[in-house]
């Protein structure tokens, strides 16, 4: 009897103790709401709230991966750019080493330490960005941004020592249904995060963080063999030394200019035999080169200073006529925006949380009615997060601005107000611009100034939303962790304005 009380307290007490440490862990770190599920053919249609539930109902269970990959081309109506992508992640490479800063090139012992990567940065077949990192700038909620779209609150910090895999939607997960084929060489991060997905890898623990050497030929040992294969469609090749030898001498440790010339030829390798011998490569191929995070003159990450969020993203074989330099490689964008970006190239929806614009320059060479409709789809998605969030924004009910046809004045009309009311008219505006500018295509009056309006419309509200997402999840305290991405200020610039001349992202 009395064991049986004393069992009870104790049970109660460590109950207790639970409730108490959840109500901490949740009040201290407030967690972002996530919309649940994977984004799937539905994805490609536009529904306010009902109507195509069927087609995502017949599908989502049980298509096979080849009928899915041929349903979401037809759906999207976008052949993919490319077939297989080499995902090289270079652990905390600050951008500035590979593009410079304030358009000034990087210093020169890191310019020559990648002559490759320089010339092509240079000849316009690579285009480079700052992309800009959420902190906590530390490994796990950086890959996660990547692969997500999606900014992580500070439980991933908690979560990082512990990785779990990754629930939410994604674009390896995305890959998986279609049928890709995934290849993991490198930081063991991957392996937890998606248990079961690679059909072969090599993980290297990041444990040994005096290790500067082998970590990295763990990963290039098999790339000769990798990149003569032909039955996989995703590399992901995650190198930890850069990081190694930042946390061991920091930037200017005297391993950093040698540990960049062996990723330089690394980039080199890959290169020559993949885009380079474009009739050799199996299937298009693009590369691209990013850094979860940079690091600070000691070679610390984890803060919120521009050397630790100044993250590199490069693309390789994007086949674009951006030809001088500057125009190559001074853009900076947000590590999310490389989610949204891939999925489009690659003919998957974009994951359901992604708060990410595409990245425009990466579609030049879609005609005029595709890159229109990649936009839409971005628009699509992330109007429907954004409605998850507020539940009060339907954009169904607003006052129709009349006629497709009476040209562009009374197409558009200055967006003021609340931001659902915000949102809402920026939105329609877009829309209703690309129905002008369609129907116009069948009376062969379009010009070119009615296309640029509509991509510039769609641009007005992909910023907005995002900077209206990143700031509802600032007003609910957690100011501090997204402070460096969006400041006040940039919302108080769409605050009643209308739309203006795209603005490069
Ligand atoms: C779709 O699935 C839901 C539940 O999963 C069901 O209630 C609904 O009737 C289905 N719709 C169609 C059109 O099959
Ligand atoms: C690299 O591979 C060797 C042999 O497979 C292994 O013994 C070693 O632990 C690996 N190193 C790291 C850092 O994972
Ligand atoms: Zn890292």
């Amino acid at each position: 009897m009395k064991l049986s009380i004393i069992i009870t307290v104790i049970i109660s007490a460590v109950i207790l103790q639970i409730i108490g440490l959840s109500l901490f862990i949740f009040g201290f770190f407030p967690v972002k709401p996530a919309l649940s599920g994977v984004s799937g053919p539905e994805s490609f249609y536009y529904d306010d709230g009902g109507g195509s539930d069927s087609v995502a109902n017949h599908t989502r269970a049980s298509m096979p991966p080849h009928l899915l990959k041929s349903l979401y081309q037809e759906l999207s109506g976008i052949h993919p750019s490319f077939e297989r992508l080499i995902l090289m992640v270079i652990d905390g490479l600050p951008a500035e080493f590979v593009l410079g800063k304030d358009g000034q090139p990087p210093r020169e012992d890191f310019r020559e330490a990648m002559p490759y990567t320089q010339a092509l940065l240079s000849n316009g077949m690579a285009t480079g960005y700052h992309a800009k990192a959420a902190p906590p700038t530390v490994t796990m909620p950086r890959l996660k941004a990547m692969v997500s779209g999606a900014i992580g609150g500070f439980l991933d910090v908690a979560f990082n020592f512990h990785t779990q895999a990754m629930l939410d939607d994604n674009l390896l997960g995305q890959f998986f249904r279609i049928g890709w084929k995934m290849v993991m060489l490198g930081d063991e991060t991957w392996l937890k995060l998606f248990p079961g997905l690679f059909t072969r890898h090599d993980g290297v623990s990041s444990f040994y963080v005096k290790d500067t050497v082998q970590v990295d030929q763990n990963v290039s040992r098999h790339l000769e063999n990798e990149l003569n294969r032909d039955d996989w469609n995703l590399l992901i090749l995650h190198y930890l030394g850069l990081d190694h030898v930042g946390h061991i001498g920091g930037r200017n440790s005297i391993l950093m200019a040698p540990k960049l010339k062996e990723m330089d030829e690394v980039v080199k390798m890959i290169h020559l035999s993949t885009i380079q011998t474009r009739d050799n490569d199996q299937g298009k191929t693009l590369l691209v080169v990013v850094s979860d995070h940079g690091m600070t003159e000691n070679g610390n990450h984890g803060g919120s200073s521009y050397e630790e969020t100044d993250s590199l993203a490069l693309f390789v074989g994007l086949k674009n006529d951006l030809s001088d330099y500057a125009a190559s490689s001074c853009d900076s964008i947000y590590q999310v925006d490389i989610a949204p970006t891939l999925a489009l190239l690659f003919g998957v929806p974009i994951p359901k949380n992604n708060v990410g614009v595409l990245i425009s320059e990466a579609f030049d060479l879609l005609t005029d009615d595709k890159q229109l409709r990649v936009l839409e789809l971005n628009s699509w998605q992330l109007l429907r997060l954004i409605q998850a969030q507020l539940p009060g924004l339907s954009c169904r009910n607003l006052p129709s601005h009349d006629g497709f046809t009476d040209g562009l004045a009374s197409t558009t009309v200055e967006c003021s107000g609340s931001m659902e009311k915000m949102l809402c008219c920026l939105y329609m505006n877009a829309i209703n611009l690309h129905s002008s500018w369609k129907s116009k295509s069948l009376s062969r009056s379009k010009s070119r100034d009615d296309y640029s309006c509509t991509v510039a419309a769609y641009h007005q509200f992909l910023k907005t939303a995002k900077t209206c997402w990143l700031t509802c999840f600032w007003d609910c305290g957690n100011g501090h962790i997204i402070s460096n991405i969006i400041r006040p200020h940039d919302l108080h610039e769409y605050r009643g304005s209308t739309w203006r001349e795209p603005t490069p992202l």
